[in-house]
């Protein structure tokens, strides 16, 4: 089953063509990687994915629905979160607090309208799941801005998580962190969404061992095209991808 479909997307800047007719889609149960040089269009791409820039042309359905600049809100009532590529956490919030505000979203202003005791602890216990799910339960005091990098990363993708959604785009979880981090981060992401139901991620990556080793299927853009749509071991052979997106030779 196809959850999300994007066709013939383009985005202009004025007369810059960020993105020149790309189609993709993502199927239950997949983990998609988007892979490209800088400036290539991928950080567009999650953006008119996911509703936050509407593009110039062409079409985008979620679960057969057209998203085309929908916002998050709304986006993430149909099922499906991001994170971003910069971290978005908010600085003076405590971890738990963060994962809170996500899960109030999430259940809507019911939970929290009457101020229950009972409402209170049901958003409690499941920021604390989320929080355990990501090995962040030791730090749920700490303020988000004093984490560590790793840390706040972790942070930003377990609030999407904490929308439980059933897809995921993730813009480069693992960027501005150590080898070994990375490779945690992608061990906590996979059991999280196999724990939380989340059925599929596509995500921004530019480390190509984590891309080679976590993905079902690898996107690679350039200049705003798709150059190569297909599993890691046939990009890993072509020639042409490799050099010209990996700078490479192929394996
Ligand atoms: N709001 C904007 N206005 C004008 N140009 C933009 C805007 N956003 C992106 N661009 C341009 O579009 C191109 C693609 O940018 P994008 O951020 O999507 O690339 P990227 O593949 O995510 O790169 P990186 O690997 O550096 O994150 C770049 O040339 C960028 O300068
Ligand atoms: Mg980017």
């Amino acid at each position: 089953m196809t959850v999300l479909r994007a066709e013939g997307v383009r985005k202009l800047y004025g007369d810059f063509c960020a993105l020149d007719g790309v189609s993709l889609a993502v199927e239950a149960g997949e983990l998609v990687s988007v892979i490209g040089p800088n400036g290539a269009g991928k950080t567009t791409l999650i953006n008119v994915l996911t509703g936050l820039v509407r593009p110039t042309a062409g079409s985008v359905r979620f679960k057969d629905r057209d998203i085309r600049g929908i916002g998050p809100v709304r986006l993430a009532k149909l099922g499906m979160a991001r994170s971003f590529q910069l971290v978005n956490v908010f600085p003076e919030l405590s971890v738990l607090e963060s994962l809170e505000v996500a899960v109030v979203s999430r259940l809507g202003r019911g939970a929290r309208l009457f101020g229950s005791l009972a409402g209170d602890r049901a958003v409690r216990e499941q920021a604390l799941e989320v929080a355990e799910l990501f090995g962040l339960q030791d730090k749920r005091d700490a303020l988000s801005r004093e984490l560590p990098q790793g840390d706040k990363k972790l942070l930003d993708v377990a609030s999407a998580f904490a929308l439980r959604p059933e897809l995921i785009l993730l813009d480069e979880p693992t960027s501005g962190v150590s080898t070994r981090d990375k490779t945690t981060i992608m061990e906590i992401v996979v059991a999280a969404s196999k724990r939380m139901g989340i059925t599929s991620i596509l995500q921004v990556e530019h480390d190509m061992d984590i891309v080679f080793a976590y993905s079902d299927r690898i996107v690679a853009l350039h200049q705003g095209r798709v150059l190569a749509d297909a599993t890691p071991d046939r990009i890993q052979a072509d020639e042409a991808v490799m050099r010209t997106v990996v700078g490479r030779g192929a394996a």
